[in-house]
């Protein structure tokens, strides 16, 4: 009898499905390990070196295996992201330097793409090997210098491709998306003050409403990453916790999507991440916001949240359906990645990898966000800048890399004065690393600094005559000292 799961498909079929499934991310691994490893040994050997050698066969072997299975064998960095065959690349903490290698060797030759076409032959393989990775290959050349080499060589059916800089991805999204996403912004807030209410009651909550939610936020996020970064700049929208604790979830999200992690596993972290503070329930409002320094006893309150929010998730009736993330969420989110951090647990020897991630995010918004006990928020980029200080112990350093990166140097919602006497707010970071000081960014005064609701613009963009660029960011300033709302910036695009 075959047997079937709940949604008609024969379990079968979905093995099949699975076991694909992979190998499929067996191969894209291994192609990953192959490159890197034959790049690497170029850079160390000399070509009629053993090793050199052993590393360039299995790397051809592979490459003819998949282009007789694929057709195509399809290298791409795009948004620091490398894909395979259109398969984003996975990493972790023990890949993550392969990771980082390669994506060197394509920014600096300013490559988007390498496609290894059939009728390649192991000897263009290893000039290219040689060529990419060698010594020649490690000078910043320019794409066009290096292609210049490649054609030099004799290399054929290895064809590639331009980064393009100005083509920057629609990641702001339609006007459509932006409402949308405006919508789901705010019924978070309110699904969430829902489900806190009906916790604290001990009623039942809908926890099938909480994962449409991430599920629509994931959407949203693929479509207008950028824009829901732009939202996560609103703060003490009614209670705190509440706004706070959606603002956390969207940049799980961006975060945990940019760390190539699947529907399913962001749909997880999302959860987790929009309930790490419901223990904050416990928390009597007078020690929350209290204005002065925490006596020793609420400070002991204060510390118990995590323990408090992992109980109550533990205790809810719809228990089964929620990810066993989000308990480790709740309890580990204050937990350093060097052990430190409360609550101590007695011995504790790692932190799960998703409390990692939320406790980055939870962080960044919390000191972003004036409080009656923080009266001064910190900027973004400031913010960014004390945390790399805490890299390694109380940060993961490897996340915090990437978390970095995608916040920018110029982070979405910051205040920035132009050379050409304009202000504007930045609303879309660059993705390429080049371009990291150019992201784009809708004006807001004129250059008498009257207000205005100018225009978007990309700082990558030249004068054709002089070839210099129009505009450049000269300084970071405060928005409340200019008397800027920077939320409302977003807020408007999405009504
Ligand atoms: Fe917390
Ligand atoms: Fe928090």
């Amino acid at each position: 009898m075959v047997e079937h799961k709940a949604d008609g498909v024969p379990r079968a079929t979905l093995d099949y499905i699975d076991s694909e499934k992979a190998s499929l991310s067996k191969t894209i691994e291994d192609v990953f390990v192959r490159f890197s490893s034959a790049l690497k040994t170029a850079q160390i050997y000399a070509p009629n070196n053993l090793t050199f050698v052993n590393q360039n066969n299995l790397l051809f072997s592979l490459i003819q295996n998949i282009l007789t299975s694929e057709g195509e064998a399809l290298f791409q960095f795009r948004e620091n992201t490398l894909f395979f065959n259109s398969v984003r690349v996975k990493f972790d903490f023990s890949s993550y330097h392969r990771f980082k290698f390669l994506a060197e060797g394509f920014r600096k030759k300013g490559i988007e793409k390498i496609c290894f076409e059939s009728g390649l032959t192991e000897d263009d393989l290893i000039e290219f090997v040689i060529l990419f990775g060698g010594a020649n290959g490690r000078e910043g050349n320019s794409f066009e210098g290096f292609q210049e080499k490649m054609r030099a060589k004799g290399i054929s059916n290895i064809n590639l491709e331009k980064i393009h800089p100005y083509e920057m991805s629609a990641r702001s999204g339609s006007g459509e998306i932006k409402q949308t996403a405006c919508k789901v912004f705010f019924k978070g807030i309110t699904h969430l003050k829902e489900v806190f209410e009906r916790a604290d009651q001990k009623k039942r909550i809908k926890i099938k409403t909480t994962r449409r939610l991430m599920q629509s936020m994931i959407n949203l996020v693929g479509e207008c990453e950028s824009f829901m970064l732009g939202l996560t700049n609103l703060k003490n929208y009614d209670e705190y916790t509440l706004n706070h604790s959606i603002n956390v979830s969207i940049l799980a999200l961006c975060f945990g999507r940019r760390l190539g992690l699947e529907k399913k596993e962001l749909v997880d972290l999302g959860i987790g991440a929009f309930f790490h503070d419901i223990g904050k329930l416990e928390v009597p409002e007078e020690v929350l916001n209290k204005k002065g320094k925490l006596d020793e006893n609420e400070w002991k309150i204060i510390t118990q949240h995590p323990h408090h929010g992992a109980e109550k998730l533990a205790s809810l009736k719809e228990l089964s359906y929620l990810p066993v993330g989000a308990l480790y969420i709740a309890l580990e989110h204050h937990n350093w990645a060097d052990l430190s951090g409360y609550p101590k647990y007695w011995k504790k020897k790692n932190v799960n990898f998703y409390s990692r991630i939320v406790k980055i995010c939870d962080v960044f918004d919390a000191v972003t966000t004036k409080r009656v006990y923080r009266e001064n928020a910190m900027s973004r980029h400031k913010a960014l800048s004390i945390m790399l200080e805490k890299s390694g112990t109380e940060f993961d350093a490897v996340l915090l890399k990437v978390f970095a990166n995608m916040i920018g140097v110029y982070p979405i919602g910051t205040l920035v004065a132009l050379d050409s006497d304009e202000l504007g707010v930045v609303v879309e970071t660059n993705p390429e690393v080049a371009f990291m000081l150019r992201p784009k960014v809708k004006l807001i005064t004129d250059k008498g600094k009257n207000k205005m609701d100018g225009e978007i613009i990309d700082l990558t963009e030249k004068d054709t005559e002089t070839e210099k660029y129009k505009r450049t960011v000269v300084k970071i300033l405060d928005p409340d000292e200019y008397d800027v709302n920077i939320a409302e910036y977003f807020i408007a695009q999405g009504q």
